[in-house]
């Protein structure tokens, strides 16, 4: 539990919480503070609009809730991907760009929580290239510390470290796991950033379904799978959910948009 004096600015007091459907219990924040969460939505909207820098945007706030850790309550959507020593992190690199990005938007807000900042900037990411409206709840705090090194998923590797990191890691599902998978529906990897080169899909400023489509049709030039991705395919419980996808997309909106509002509140709000 919170002590009432570690709210910053624009928080509620110890008493204010507000209990979900979902057993999650938000702090209140304050009326400035919400307006300031509208007001910086719809400069995101613009500037990632503007920029074509939504996939940068959404792996950013991917990295940084991923790290949390269910068993000590550490790491998660807090802010931290702010120091230099998380950025440093080998899984982070290129991020720097987002958070150097973000920075101008965010000095206009000082009363948002990184946290929270970088969390909006995930879901108006998703929501600019015409995916599911994820819902946003404001209120996390910053952690001071960042997490240790090494609680990202290796992309050269199958559905056991899949599970390892986002089921007994995270606390997330198989079903989290795939629909969070087709997010790879976006950007593209960077051959300086991670090894690996090229998009996923023919159109990788598009929000859709087509990651799934892909990874069924094999490969084809000039698009990518990691070793990560072909294991949805491979695995028995992973692939139904695969096929389901590029079959239904708003089979795969609804569950990705549930499975991002969970991975941006890991550690936030549990009761
Ligand atoms: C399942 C395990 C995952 C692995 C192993 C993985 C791995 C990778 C790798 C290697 C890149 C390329 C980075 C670069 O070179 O720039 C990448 C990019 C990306 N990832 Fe993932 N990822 C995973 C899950 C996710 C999830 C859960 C999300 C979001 C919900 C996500 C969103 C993205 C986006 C949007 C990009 C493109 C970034 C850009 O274009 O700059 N990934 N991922």
């Amino acid at each position: 539990m919170y002590k009432k004096e570690s709210f910053p600015r624009g928080f509620a007091t110890v008493r204010s919480f507000q209990r979900s459907k979902m057993g999650k219990c938000y702090p209140v924040v304050s009326e400035e503070y919400k307006k300031a969460v509208e007001k910086a939505k719809k400069k995101l909207r613009g500037f990632i609009s503007e920029k074509n820098c939504a996939p940068i945007m959404l792996r950013l706030a991917w990295h940084s809730a991923g790290t949390f850790d269910v068993k000590t309550k550490t790491g998660g959507p807090f802010g931290t991907m702010k120091h230099a020593a998380e950025l440093d992190h080998g899984a982070n690199n290129g991020l720097d760009i987002a958070v150097r990005l973000l920075e101008p938007i965010k000095e206009q807000f000082p009363i948002l929580s990184y946290a929270d900042f970088y969390q909006l900037a995930g879901v108006v990411a998703v929501e600019v290239t015409g995916g599911p409206e994820v819902p946003f709840h404001p209120g996390r705090q910053d952690k001071p510390e960042p997490p240790p090194e090494g609680r990202l998923p290796d992309a050269t590797k199958g559905s056991d470290h899949l599970r390892d990191v986002f089921v007994k890691q995270m606390g997330l599902s198989d079903k989290d796991i795939v629909a969070l998978s087709g997010a790879h529906t976006l950007g593209r990897c960077h051959k300086e950033r991670s090894g690996f080169e090229g998009p996923w899909t023919a159109n990788p400023l598009i929000f859709d379904n087509s990651y799934f489509k892909e990874l069924l049709g094999g490969e084809k030039e000039g698009l990518l799978q990691l070793p990560s991705d072909k294991a949805l395919l491979a695995d028995p419980s992973f692939r139904p959910l695969v096929e389901k996808y590029a079959a239904e997309e708003d089979a795969f909106f609804e569950d990705y948009a549930e499975a991002h509002l969970k991975l941006s509140e890991l550690g936030f709000a549990d009761a």
